[in-house]
Order: structure tokens, then C-alpha cells, then sequence
């Protein structure tokens, strides 16, 4: 395998995706927070979902975690109909959620908050065999952590987020949902999360990464599906694309204030130029500039 894990056209053609979304609406009494959306997640593979704040990204993954139900579409995950209707059947169906308050226990060690819920036990809990796990997950992820029997509340804002995404990875998931990974984090840390995602492509997963930093977007995922106003509006493969285009489908500038500005410009133009052919009263000024 080479370094570019893009997963390319004739690649996705071949395989399938491994969580697909098609048409999916939700509304919250009066507001519209989802209409028709369609995403799809292929294995081995960084999906950004994108944009502004409102436009509906928090109420996809609640409906990818089994918070919200959706109103209408349809989920497949691994070519199976499926129905998300609770926290635990979407843990169940391979959906690990980090949400981004982490929903650590700052009291409690690396290893207690790893195996939180989840402990191994033999009539006893098996300390042992949870730190000895602990050490091989953290190690799989290139993870830096001092010690797992340390409490979560002295690791540093990177390291916590390390924890939470190894404890998403405890019941092996297939795809693992990042609620802005990086937002609190300082320059190393966050390179150090960004290399984290790295490493669950490389095992497989499909990686759904919520970000409003671009730089985080364009450095580590594969395609980049924004949202606005609770709709698409744009799926792009991240080498295809550029910032400034990835900040218009955003905002919506495409077909707002760039393309108003450009046609007051073209209407100045115009103004311009007729006033020259009538050898007119207007356009003196433009004259004068030349
Ligand atoms: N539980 C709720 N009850 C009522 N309205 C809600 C609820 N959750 C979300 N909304 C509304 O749905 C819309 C989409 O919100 P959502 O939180 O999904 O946006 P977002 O893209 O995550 O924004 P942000 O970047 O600010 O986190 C907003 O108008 C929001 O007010
Ligand atoms: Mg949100």
C-alpha cells in the first residue's frame, strides 16, 4: 500500500460503502434541521463533514448514534436496511461516536476509562488484563500517554482526546464519528490527532471527521461533504478541491455574494461601455481614469 490512501473513483466503484445515507430528513417542530441528505462512507476512508454552525451536522451524528430518530431515508450499513433507535444499537451495528465533550471520568485512570462499562472480570475485575490491553490499543494508535494508570484529568487536552478515541475502538467498530477532534487543541496536539485518524484508516475504518478547521480537513481527509442550511451542497475529493472553494459551498457564497458581486460588476461594465458608445454623460469619470 502506497502512503496516498485516497480512496480513488475505480477503487469506490469496486467496493461498497461500508455506511450510506440516502434522504435523510429531521425536523424539530417548527425548524428544519435536515432535509434530503445523502453521505456515504467507504471503508478505509476520512469523510469531513462540514459546515456552518446550524447547518446540521450535530443532528446527523445524533442520528448516526441513536439520539435522534430520522423523519425520513433511509441508513444502510454494510448493505443491510438498517434502523438506529438507540445509543446502544448504533455501538452494536460498528458506529463509535466521540462526542466532543469526550464524556471522560477525570477521577479515574487511562485504564478505567477505557474499560469503562466494559470491564473484563472473573468474579473479580481483571486489572491485569485491562492495563495489558490498554498498552496494546494505545501502541496500535501510535499513542503517547505517560501512563495508563495515571487520572484522565492530568493528561493534556491531545491525550484525552487519544483516550476517547481508544475507547471508541474497544467494541471494534467499523466506523468511528470525530466531533470536532481538534477544536481545543494546540499545534502538536492537534498533529498529533490528525495522525490518530490516520491510523484508523489504516485499520479499515470508515471515519467521519466534523471540523470547522480547514487546515485539519484538507491535511487528513479524503473527501469533504458539506452541509448548508440543513442540505448538501457540495461533495468534494479533498485533492480536487480548494480552500476558497470548500469556503464558498460553506457560506453559500457560490450563488450569493460572489455571484451578486460579479454580476454588479458585470452590470458596471456594461454601464461603462455604453456610456463610451453613446459618447455619453456617465462615463466621463472612467474616461478621465484612462
Ligand atoms: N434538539 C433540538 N431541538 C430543536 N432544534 C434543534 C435541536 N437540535 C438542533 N436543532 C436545530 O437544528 C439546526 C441544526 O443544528 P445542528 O446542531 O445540527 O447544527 P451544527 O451544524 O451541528 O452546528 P454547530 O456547528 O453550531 O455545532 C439548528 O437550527 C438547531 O437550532
Ligand atoms: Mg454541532
Amino acid at each position: 500500500m502506497t502512503m496516498e490512501s485516497a480512496v480513488t473513483d475505480q477503487e469506490r466503484s469496486s467496493r461498497e460503502p461500508v455506511l450510506s445515507l440516502r434522504g435523510i430528513s429531521k425536523g424539530f417542530g417548527a425548524v428544519q434541521a435536515l432535509t434530503d441528505i445523502h453521505l456515504e462512507v467507504y471503508p478505509g476512508e476520512v469523510v469531513a463533514l462540514v459546515g456552518d454552525n446550524g447547518a446540521g451536522k450535530s443532528t446527523l451524528v445524533k442520528i448516526l448514534a441513536g439520539v435522534h430518530p430520522q423523519d425520513a431515508g433511509t441508513i444502510t450499513f454494510d448493505g443491510q436496511d438498517v434502523s438506529i433507535p438507540s445509543p446502544a444499537a448504533s455501538r452494536q451495528l460498528g458506529i463509535a461516536t466521540v462526542f466532543q465533550d469526550l464524556a471522560l471520568c477525570d477521577n479515574l485512570d487511562v485504564v478505567s476509562n477505557l474499560f469503562l462499562g466494559r470491564e473484563i472480570t472473573h468474579g473479580t475485575l481483571d486489572e491485569e488484563e485491562m492495563e495489558k490491553r490498554s498498552w496494546s490499543l494505545l501502541r496500535q494508535l501510535s499513542a503517547r500517554i505517560p501512563s495508563v494508570r495515571i487520572a484522565v484529568a492530568s493528561l493534556s487536552g491531545g491525550q484525552r482526546q487519544t483516550v476517547a478515541i481508544a475507547r471508541s475502538l474497544i467494541g471494534e467498530p467499523r466506523v468511528v464519528i470525530l466531533d470536532e477532534p481538534t477544536a481545543a487543541l494546540g499545534v502538536a496536539q492537534t498533529a498529533e490527532v490528525l495522525n490518530l485518524i490516520e491510523r484508523l484508516r489504516e485499520r479499515g475504518l470508515g471515519v467521519i471527521l466534523i471540523s470547522h478547521n480547514m487546515a485539519d480537513v484538507q491535511a487528513v481527509a479524503d473527501r469533504v461533504a458539506v452541509l448548508r442550511l440543513g442540505r448538501n451542497n457540495g461533495d468534494f475529493r479533498v485533492p480536487d478541491v480548494s480552500y476558497e472553494e470548500i469556503i464558498s459551498a460553506i457560506t453559500g457564497a457560490t450563488d450569493n455574494v460572489v455571484s451578486q458581486r460579479a454580476e454588479r460588476i458585470e452590470e458596471r461594465v456594461e454601464l461603462i461601455e455604453h456610456g463610451d458608445h453613446a459618447a455619453g454623460t456617465e462615463s466621463t469619470e472612467g474616461k478621465q481614469d484612462r
